[in-house]
């Protein structure tokens, strides 16, 4: 019998998971469906339930559900509860066990698709809400030479800094000003059309500046691109975590370039038809 799978988040009809894991599912011959579901905002808990008595398997979890699908869980991995999110619920005897596959997912695609060495550098993160903290403990897990967490309200990036230990600092936007190898915006800001105050000292020729948003281009990226910065969205990072996640629930880990290639072939196309909207994992 086919498997079931689903996404669940408000809003989801753009979501691209359903795409992503079908692509996954022809690729590795998985016998598995993989659909979006919009959860009511206040009724997220019961339709997980609904799906799981309708035979649901696992379910990813989007915005704005990832707090409540940690606490929803009954069982964490080491790596949900370090995040304090789960985006990845797996549904079986022994009821529902949460994961956080979005830390792996930005780490592959820095490391394998954009071929960054993380080891030994500088990165900075921009932004301290949940977004940030799910992907500081596989940042770390990295050996950076520094990782400075900065966010608009400074207090926040210090609590992030002092729950994770030892290994990061945190400061404004405006203090953060030296270069860096890697710059990580996991804040809001580009889901809004906006750009922190950012110096521009923090980028070089040599600078990575990767937004966790995709979808469509973001005021980060191109004021990184004209300080002389590479610039990536996070698309890379969106099929990552799916082929992490598709790796939890099956045990099969899917080949991603070519998935990576049709979408973003696909939003040539749909750049040509109308302005794409910006989403994250
Ligand atoms: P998410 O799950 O997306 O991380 P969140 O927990 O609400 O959502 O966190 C949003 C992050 O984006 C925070 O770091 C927030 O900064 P504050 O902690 O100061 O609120 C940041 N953010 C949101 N809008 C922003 C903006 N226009 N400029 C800079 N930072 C912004």
């Amino acid at each position: 019998m086919t498997d079931r799978y689903a996404v669940f988040g408000h809003p989801i009809a753009h979501s691209k998971s359903p795409q992503i894991h079908a692509a996954f599912a022809r690729q590795t011959g998985e016998d598995v469906v993989y659909e979006a579901i919009l959860a009511p905002l206040d009724g997220f808990a019961d339709s997980v339930a609904q799906f799981i008595a309708t035979g649901g398997r696992g379910a990813n979890v989007t915005v704005p559900f990832k707090e409540e699908a940690f606490k929803l869980a009954k069982r964490l991995s080491p790596r949900a509860q370090r995040a304090g999110a789960v985006n990845t619920l797996s549904f079986d005897a022994d009821g529902i066990l949460g994961d956080n596959t979005d830390g792996a997912g930005l780490v592959a695609d820095l490391t394998r698709n954009l071929n960054q060495t993380l080891g030994g550098r500088r990165i900075l993160l921009l932004g301290a809400g949940g977004a940030a903290r799910g992907v500081i403990e596989p940042l770390l897990d990295q050996q950076p030479a520094a990782l400075v967490l900065a966010n608009r309200t400074v207090s926040r990036a210090q609590e992030l800094a002092e729950l994770f230990g030892h290994g990061i600092t945190a400061c404004s936007f405006e203090a953060a000003d030296a270069p860096f190898d890697v710059v990580i915006n996991a804040t809001a800001a580009s889901l809004a059309g906006e750009l922190p105050p950012l110096s521009p000292r923090i980028f070089t020729d040599n600078t990575l500046a990767y937004d966790m948003m995709y979808g469509r281009d973001t005021p980060f990226l191109s004021f990184a691109r004209t300080h002389g910065a590479a610039a990536s969205d996070g698309l890379g990072m969106l099929v990552e975590q799916a082929a992490e996640a598709f790796y939890v629930w099956r045990g099969v880990r899917p080949e991603t370039t070519a998935v990576i290639a049709a979408l973003r072939q696909d939003r040539l196309e749909s750049e040509r038809l109308a302005s794409p909207r910006g989403l994250r994992t």
